[in-house]
């Protein structure tokens, strides 16, 4: 069995004092919830506030990025070591906002997935396809290449512990969410190359998130398919009533299943 995993990405929103706010509504919102797993990604700066405020709560916090050296001179850019000494748990791989706005390539995330483990950070290693992409009939080739060069060379123990969040770029702050059926046949490609390419247990066990405006009244729908293991939330992780919304959908079907 795996643990629904919802994570909050709060992308470059919220100061650091706003996060804090923030922080401080979902801990006492979501303290009851602890059947499935938490996360949120707040802007670097706002961090170590938001750790301060979960200390003591079920929400772990993710970075949205690392430079993939341990220190140097790398200007502006930050270290997993460097977060995982603010009490940083998780670190988003390869956003798709990362790979299309700033030129992040296929090597780049995959040399941030080794860093990551070497820095005692979990990935949760996004991919998708474009619009275009899907069009042209590209889906799962697209996607299944984006998995295949970040968990290269990884050993299967590392490889399972990895999250795959599988977002289309064009359901991402778009309002256009994949369906149910789209999202789980493009979750079960991926499990299935997992399947062929690793030792039986890292398809079993490792997660993989659904992400792409998913929001309160979409999230039962999408969670409930067999190969979607929790959510990659963007937009609506920025509010306390919405992502609390998604967090009891996803409570709400552990108990029904
Ligand atoms: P969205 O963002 O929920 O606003 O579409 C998802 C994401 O970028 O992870």
């Amino acid at each position: 069995m795996r643990r629904m995993f919802i994570a909050g990405n709060w992308k470059m929103n919220r100061s650091p004092t706003e996060a804090a706010s923030l922080a401080d509504q979902l801990k006492r919102s979501l303290l009851d919830h602890t059947s499935v797993d938490i996360a949120v990604a707040p802007t670097a700066l706002a961090i170590p506030a938001v750790i301060a405020k979960l200390k003591h709560s079920n929400i772990h916090v993710a970075g949205q990025n690392i430079h993939h050296q341990t220190s140097g001179a790398y200007t502006g850019e930050i270290s997993a070591e460097m977060l995982r000494s603010t009490g940083c748990e998780y670190v988003l791989i390869g956003h798709s906002e990362r790979r299309h706005k700033f030129g992040e390539s296929k090597e780049n995330t995959q040399q941030k997935v080794q860093a990551a483990f070497r820095g005692g950070l979990l990935p949760i290693l996004c991919v998708g396809e474009t619009l275009e992409q899907r069009q042209a009939g590209q889906a799962a080739m697209v996607t299944t290449q984006q998995v295949a060069a970040a968990m290269a060379f990884l050993p299967a123990d590392q490889a399972a512990a990895v999250t795959i969040a599988y977002e289309p770029v064009w359901a991402i702050g778009t309002g256009h969410t994949a369906s149910p059926t789209q999202a789980q046949e493009m979750h079960a490609i991926i499990r299935d190359w997992l399947r062929k390419n690793y030792p039986l247990f890292v398809s079993k066990q490792i997660r993989i998130q659904y992400g792409g405006s998913v929001k309160p009244h979409n999230a039962a729908a999408l969670l409930s398919q067999a190969d979607v293991d929790g959510a990659l939330v963007g937009g609506a992780s920025l509010q306390a009533d919405s992502f609390t919304a998604i967090i009891e959908a996803a409570v709400a079907l552990k108990k029904a299943g």
